[in-house]
């Protein structure tokens, strides 16, 4: 009889592109790079083939900028950028299958193929429109290229685009005494042929997308529909500057697309790439996978609208099931800002503390919702030594001591279960379907809380067990607390992947953890006779000086 072959469900999980011109740092991290890696590590437990993508964001009128500063040139610029960012995501044990880039000549021939069908099918048209010029640089000035007093509020030394000082949009031309930032010299206006995309064309798709869509959250869903309800604005696609893709029509020469039509199409040139699928198969892989984009939710109005919308009018590449998104992250309670330089890097924290540390604070405060979450240093220290390692750490350590101290390093062979195992071995079933559950559902702060919940009670069974005092049934609770241990490390592998990893050498288990099934954290791993290896402490306390060491990349 042929084997039964267990059926594959293909996930597709990106994390949204970081520009190419500065380092990741803690907010990102919590609102997507984080949240995408503990659901990948999930599904992975689970049967489920999960490509999990991300690129960094390449092309644009800043980064272009930022590489003219650093006298670089641009794809020399961004690879830099690049490189650090898969640094430091490996470095938090975050694993893409592909770390690409928006300039990739995949990513470059499907845009290209978006703006044709786009174009073709009548939803890209193109019109003459003033823009800032420069007589002195012989150059097109976009946004950032133009600095001049807000027209709302009067701030000085603003881009053209948008005012730092009181957060309003500033519409082209409308910017007071512009200056250009190459020279000096106020420019003048020119009339240049730009390309729109008809977002307006799309309102009542997006609407029965978004009100059929059960999966997406329903706060951006709402305010998303009020903003579609408001009436949606055509979007300006081209750009007069060299670092972007090539509009591919003859009569555009010289003009690029802007950033933010190019970009997210690289979440399916990557994921195609990837997973080595082609034409025909790679839409096939696409649209037979449950899709999930992360954000944060200053980037909601390109992934609710402008992302679907392209999708819709190209036709044949599947919108996404879920786009997860969440609010920002706060520092001691202030917003972060590059010019404040209120703000923590990766790299930064990573100098002083473990990687583990930072994913257990930041999944513990982080909700799934647009709230902010905040980070508090203080708290950090707190929730480490007292929840992590005071509660899982010291549990784990002390079951494995047992098992080395006592029956020298080998699991002992159980005496008969009485109610308090079966209490336990009922917890650990719990654990097992509530932390799957919650995390389904993308509460990843709530599915950590239930295995501590199920820390708790294992601490709660050693200490009444007491096997220390050598009474009957000692040699039980060691192991039922041992295989409480593996169990642990199975539930604990998408937050703590690190720790994870080194609880299972201690207990000198074979199987690759990452592609143990999940339920299995509900069955007793370690049999009678296995022989594990010396156990050593898995955690250091975080000490005042270790807050210090983080509180000075703020004053920096
Ligand atoms: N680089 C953008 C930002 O940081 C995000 C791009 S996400 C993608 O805001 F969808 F465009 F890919
Ligand atoms: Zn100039």
């Amino acid at each position: 009889m042929a084997k039964v072959q267990a059926k594959l469900r293909n996930t597709i999980v990106t994390a949204a592109l970081p520009y190419a011109n500065s380092d990741l740092h803690l907010g990102h991290i919590a609102s997507t790079y984080l949240p995408a890696d503990i659901l990948s590590r999930y599904l992975r437990h689970t049967g489920t083939r999960v490509v999990q993508v991300c690129a960094s964001d390449d092309f644009g009128t800043p980064i272009l900028i930022a590489a003219e500063k650093a006298k670089r040139l641009p794809a020399e610029y961004v690879a830099y950028w690049r490189k650090r960012f898969d640094e430091d995501l490996r470095a938090l044990g975050i694993e893409f299958d592909l770390f690409d880039r928006t300039s990739s000549p995949e990513n470059i021939e499907l845009v290209q193929h978006f703006f044709r069908k786009l174009h073709t099918a009548g939803y890209i048209y193109s019109a003459n429109v003033d823009q800032f010029y420069c007589e002195f640089d012989k150059k097109f000035l976009p946004d950032r290229y133009v600095r001049g007093t807000c027209p709302y509020c009067g701030a000085t030394e603003q881009y053209s685009d948008g005012c730092e000082n009181c957060g309003r949009t500033i519409q082209p031309g409308e910017i007071l005494e512009p200056k250009c930032s190459i020279c000096g010299r106020p420019p003048v206006m020119k009339k240049s042929l730009h390309y729109f995309f008809k977002l307006s064309a799309f309102s009542g798709r997006l609407k029965e997308w978004l009100r059929g869509n059960d999966n997406l959250q329903s706060e951006p869903k709402n305010y998303v529909l009020g903003w579609i309800e408001s009436g949606l604005q055509d979007w300006d696609i081209t750009r007069d500057i060299e670092w972007g893709v090539s509009v591919p029509l003859p009569e555009a020469a010289g003009k690029v697309l802007y950033g933010w039509f190019d970009n997210h199409i690289c979440y399916i040139s990557a994921a195609l790439k990837a997973a080595r699928v082609t034409g025909d198969s790679g839409k096939e892989f696409w649209n037979n996978s449950t899709i999930y984009h992360f954000i944060g939710k200053d980037i909601v109005y390109h992934h609710y609208l402008f992302l679907p919308s392209m999708r819709l009018g190209e036709g044949s590449y599947k919108l996404p099931d879920y786009i997860p998104t969440r609010g920002f992250l706060l520092l001691e309670g202030r917003k972060l800002s590059k010019s404040r330089r209120w703000g923590i890097t990766v790299r930064d924290y990573l100098g002083s503390l473990p990687p583990d540390y930072l994913r257990f604070y930041l999944t513990r405060i982080t909700p799934y919702a647009q709230t902010d979450a905040n980070f508090d240093l203080q708290e950090f220290k707190s929730k480490i030594n007292n929840e992590l390692i005071a509660n899982v750490g010291n549990f784990i350590h002390r079951a494995l001591i047992f098992v080395a101290r006592d029956y020298g390093l080998v699991i002992p062979k159980p005496d008969e279960d009485e109610e308090a195992e079966r209490t336990l071995v009922q917890a650990k079933s719990h654990a097992t379907s509530e932390t799957s559950r919650l995390i389904e559902e993308g509460h990843y702060d709530r599915a950590l809380r239930s295995v501590l919940d199920f820390g708790n009670e294992c601490n709660r069974y050693f200490q009444t067990a007491a096997p220390w005092e050598k009474r009957r049934g000692a040699v039980t609770a060691v192991y039922h607390s041992a295989n409480a241990v593996s169990s642990l490390a199975i539930l604990l592998e998408p937050f703590l992947p690190f720790t994870s990893r080194e609880i299972w050498r201690q207990l000198s288990l074979q199987p690759p953890l990452s592609s143990l099934p999940w339920q299995s954290a509900r069955n007793q791993l370690l049999e009678p006779g296995h022989v594990i290896v010396a156990p050593k402490p898995l955690f250091k306390k975080v000490e005042d000086s270790d807050i210090e060491e983080l509180r000075k990349y703020l004053q920096k």
